[in-house]
């Protein structure tokens, strides 16, 4: 894959969403936010690959993933007006149909389309398929998934902070503010393990979801990044007040204490 290539993916995907332009400011709000979201989770890929110390064609190759990593969201959010997946349609398989659909990889080989197909894919999957494929598809997939995490969870940390009236509903796939949180997100947290978003109920609930997503992040400078800018600490003291909300901070800073001590890349359960 060369520089021209790049180029050339950058150029067709902003050509590709100003299709989506709308004199609707709900609609255009959203598919900017999703663009800007999509253009910062190039810089982060990039930044991730540079750490791991990988060449230039790896970079534009990562790099090429994240571009594309999220392009079912503009026709999602055109056709349903919720970028919430069980209510419209997975929003990674819509970006891969329109891969394919329009050929736009078609300059690419085989080798590096699979990989790109396959890491938009798995970008939000719970977990990565055992059967992932290449060591290669595995590491591009690894990569994908903590730059996305980072840029999410940057965003939200900074709709949080935003005054009630200023912020974005979409972010919290417009769930009530009730009390208390879901028992089976509680467990999945208090088990290091990631929590489904089929068991999300309210804004606690998302809040803890974003929360056990360091469950899954795989690089170290991710885990850096993620402690220099405090998303944990901005999500965790922006949730109402649950008597579970205590018990979970302190487990995640037990587990990240770990981590640090054991200078691994993964948490495990301390
Ligand atoms: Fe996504």
């Amino acid at each position: 894959m060369q520089k021209e290539d790049l180029d050339f993916f950058r150029k067709w995907l902003l050509d590709y969403v100003s299709q989506f332009s709308s004199p609707d400011s709900f609609i255009q709000d959203n598919i900017n936010l999703k663009f800007g979201h999509t253009e910062r989770v190039c810089e982060n890929i990039l930044l991730l690959a540079k750490t791991e110390k990988m060449k230039d064609k790896g970079c534009r190759l990562a790099e090429t993933i994240a571009l594309f990593h999220d392009l079912g969201r503009f026709e999602q959010f055109m056709k349903y007006k919720t970028f919430k997946d069980s209510e419209s349609e997975n929003h990674a398989l819509l970006g891969v149909k329109i891969l394919k659909k329009t050929g736009v990889l078609s300059r690419l080989s085989l080798k590096e389309n699979d990989i790109i197909l396959k890491a938009v894919e798995y970008h939000n999957l719970i977990e990565i398929p055992g059967c992932a494929g290449s060591k290669e598809l595995l590491f591009y997939s690894k990569l994908i998934r903590d730059a996305d995490k980072l840029d999410i969870l940057k965003l939200i940390c900074e709709d949080y902070k935003e005054e009630e009236k200023c912020r974005n509903r979409a972010l919290d796939f417009n769930l009530p503010e009730t009390p208390g949180c879901s028992e089976s997100i509680v467990k999945d947290v208090l088990n290091g393990r990631m929590a489904k978003m089929g068991d999300v109920r309210n804004q606690n609930d998302v809040k803890l979801l974003r929360l056990s997503w360091i469950f899954d992040i795989n690089f170290p400078a991710t885990f850096t990044i993620l402690k220099k800018h405090k998303y944990l600490d901005t999500i965790i003291s922006s949730m109402k007040e649950a008597e579970e909300v205590h018990i979970i901070e302190e487990y995640i800073e037990s587990c990240l204490n770990a981590a640090a001590i054991n200078s691994s890349n993964r948490l495990n359960r301390p």
